[in-house]
């Protein structure tokens, strides 16, 4: 991973400390600097969010309760990770220290009074250093990423599944994720150094598919002047990806449940069978059960693919994810752009909130590569989302319960407080217009004149007052003369 410009702000750090208070210091002295720490206690942990979400920097304490930071650097290095990884130990060695280094973390640091200047010059350092080589691609499998606890559970699914070695079925809405998780399942699979072959069962007739799927022998249609290898030939040793598989046509889902059942395939026009050691993942996002008691879809061939099952949840159930995703592919589409990492206004991120991504992640993912792109500097905010998202969010939002306004216990002036009240709203709408006295009348609902009429009234613009009054603010005046109580 290249490293980002260094004025991006808010590089997220993963802190790998067991002790609460010092963990505490280093967080919040790191926060002013420009780093977001997100703290954890242990290796385990640790391990679990590396494998969710992407950190700019790892910063690892060396003795932790359940292992070591050498442990984890072994682990994030196993992992292909190019993440930065600092160790800090109170207990430093020449030989801790040489290990670490050796293996390939970029500093090593002593807990001294100064640790915080100490390593907060390490991080800058680490960002300072200006890009000496353009970008690299951008991984094609990304992470699975998210925080919330229905991604938690499938991203441990995910590994356990992996090594199991049997056939996978993934479902979930388009865009939900179910080919990252396909390749997941390869990338940490035995059969990772084999090849992982995808193949869009519903994209292609049903005689171009199965000649793709099994191959053919010379002679077996028109035009076929040659034997072809087909895919699961192609993926020996490795996985075939049959994504869309609810689109099999029914006589290919014959030979299909023959492949798993045997394990053998046969290439059109062939007479002899071939073995095949290739594991089946599919992928669709109808109801497979739903489309096998309907009889669109073979009853044998659902249980046989359903024996291991991934349901993947539209994003819609897991609002918890919605910032993390976006936080991930700001700074994946700013590395390809070659733009530093942005950050999402508030406003924009309670706008994505309030929007329903019936695209799920791939949405997502579209509308942050649009923003990027479109956005000249600065935090990212509503204008470029795009009208139809625009039209969603700015509709009725939900809102906090109406509080009572608090009044002063001894009374107060009402008249007084209204037209103070109403000199701040005239006020705050000229700021909003720009100070162009036309549109703010417009905007406040009342014509020109009457605008003007109360600006004078109340005492000229530049009086006004800039914050929202208070009641107690204006104390009661005695009543008048003679209006006593009757
Ligand atoms: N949890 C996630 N973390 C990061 N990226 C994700 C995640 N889920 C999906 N994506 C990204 O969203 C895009 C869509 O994902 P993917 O192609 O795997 O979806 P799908 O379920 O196969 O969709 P479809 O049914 O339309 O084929 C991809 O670019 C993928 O990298
Ligand atoms: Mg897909």
């Amino acid at each position: 991973m290249p490293i980002q410009a260094p004025e991006s702000p808010g590089k997220r750090i993963l802190l790998v400390e067991d002790e609460e208070s010092f963990r505490e210091v280093l967080q919040l002295g790191l926060e002013p600097e420009g780093f977001r720490a997100v703290t954890v206690s242990g290796v385990h942990e640790a391990k679990a969010l590396l494998q969710g979400s992407t950190f700019d920097a790892v910063v690892s304490d060396l003795r932790l309760k359940d292992g070591s930071g050498i442990d984890l650097l072994v682990w994030i290095k196993g992992q292909g990770l190019e993440t930065p990884v600092i160790i800090m130990t109170a207990f430093a060695t020449t030989e801790t220290t040489v290990q670490a280094l050796n293996l390939g973390a970029v500093d090593f640091l002593t807990k001294t009074k100064n640790d915080l200047q100490e390593l907060t010059k390490v991080l800058k350092g680490l960002y300072a250093v200006p890009q000496s080589s353009p970008p690299g691609p951008v991984s094609d499998i990304g992470d699975l990423v998210g925080v919330g606890d229905k991604m938690r559970r499938i991203q441990a699914l995910v590994g356990k599944v992996a090594i199991a070695d049997t056939t996978v079925l993934i479902t979930g809405e388009s865009g939900t994720g179910k080919e990252i998780v396909a390749r997941l399942i390869h990338r940490y699979s035995e059969r990772a150094k084999g090849p992982f072959v995808p193949i869009n069962c519903g994209a292609l007739p049903e005689s171009l598919l199965e000649s793709e799927l099994f191959g053919y022998e010379r002679g077996a249609f028109t035009g076929a002047s040659a034997a072809k290898r087909g895919l699961f030939e192609e993926a020996q040793g490795g996985i075939i990806f049959l994504d869309e598989i609810g689109e099999m046509p029914l006589p290919l889902q014959v030979k299909l449940l023959r492949a798993l059942q045997e394990r053998k395939i046969r290439r059109v026009g062939a007479n002899e069978e071939r073995a095949i050691d290739v594991r089946i993942i599919g992928a669709t996002n109808q109801n497979l059960r739903a489309r096998a008691e309907q009889g669109a879809f073979r009853q044998d061939l659902f249980f046989r693919l359903n024996i291991l099952h991934i349901e993947l949840p539209p994003l819609r159930e897991r609002p918890e994810d919605l910032p993390v995703l976006a936080d991930h592919f700001l700074a994946r589409f700013g590395q390809k752009l070659n733009k530093p990492t942005m950050s999402l206004t508030d406003e924009a991120m309670a706008a994505l909130r309030r929007y329903t991504f019936r695209g799920n992640v791939r949405e997502l993912e579209n509308l942050m590569e649009r923003c990027v792109a479109l956005n000249s500097g600065g935090p990212i905010g509503v204008e470029l989302f795009p009208d139809n998202i625009l039209a969603e969010t700015n509709g009725p939002q939900s809102v906090a319960p109406p509080q009572p306004c608090p009044l002063p216990e001894e009374g107060f002036d009402l008249e007084a407080y209204l037209n103070a009240y109403k000199g701040h709203l005239l006020r705050q709408g000229a700021e909003k217009c720009g100070g162009n006295r036309t549109k703010a009348a417009r905007y406040l609902g009342m014509s020109f004149r009457a605008y003007r009429y109360w600006l004078q009234e109340l005492g000229g613009l530049e009086t006004l007052p800039p914050a929202c009054p208070r009641p107690e603010d204006f104390p009661p005046k005695a009543p008048p003369e003679g209006e006593g109580d009757a």
